[in-house]
């Protein structure tokens, strides 16, 4: 069965309903999702470096912090130097995704961030894929990638608490973006054969 592990850290919960609904887009896809939560900075990564090295694709998520990754998924970061000494993530599907607040924050810095990450770990980066909501007429907290983004999946949460935010919209382009990975995953892994 494809496995795709999520990798994701979250301050204060809205990040982590993201990551929720990106594995309910990886399970409708038939595969497995893996929820790997980062909770803290001296936390001891080996086990998600196994776990990931183990899996077909990895998603990366963090929010949006001072403009790039928050500091433990880039503690986290540093400690996959350990897999990219042997390469032990080459040729695998790799995605990331990022929330915040305001409506960019500077979310694409988060996005290139982790596809610079996939690219020094020698990994297939796979792009968001879903129509614009400006292409489609809807950029109302209900329309699908209202935000517009390509590199990856981006939401926006307001200071609402992760109950209600982020809206519906955001939530049905993490499950959308989600089905996109563990499709690539499979694909990947038929032509691998
Ligand atoms: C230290 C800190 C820095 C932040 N920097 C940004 C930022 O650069 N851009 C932005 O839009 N929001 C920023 N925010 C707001 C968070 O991205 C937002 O509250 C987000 O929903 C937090 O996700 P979480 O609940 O998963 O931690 C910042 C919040 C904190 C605590």
């Amino acid at each position: 069965m494809t496995t795709v592990a999520i990798v994701y850290h979250s301050g204060y919960g809205h990040t982590a309903v993201v990551a929720e609904e990106v594995s309910r887009g990886v399970e409708a896809a038939g595969a497995v999702a893996q929820l790997l939560r980062i909770e803290s900075l001296d936390q001891d990564f080996g086990p998600f470096i196994d776990a990931i090295t183990a899996a077909d694709a990895v998603i990366f998520g963090a929010p949006t912090y001072m403009g790039g990754p928050s500091a433990p998924f880039k503690v986290f970061a540093d400690a996959t130097s350990r897999a990219w000494f042997t390469s032990a993530w080459k040729d695998k599907i790799a995605a990331g995704f990022t929330n915040s607040l305001s409506l960019s924050g500077d979310k694409l810095s988060t996005l290139s961030y982790f596809s610079v990450l996939a690219a020094q770990q020698g990994m297939i980066w796979v792009s968001a894929g879903i129509p614009a909501g400006a292409s489609t007429g809807d950029v109302s907290v209900d329309g699908v990638n209202r935000l517009g983004s390509s590199l990856g999946l981006m939401t926006q949460s307001d200071n609402a608490g992760p109950d209600v935010t982020p809206g519906a919209g955001d939530r049905k382009t993490a499950r959308l973006f989600g089905e996109r990975v563990a499709w690539a995953a499979k694909r990947w892994e038929k032509g691998a054969k």
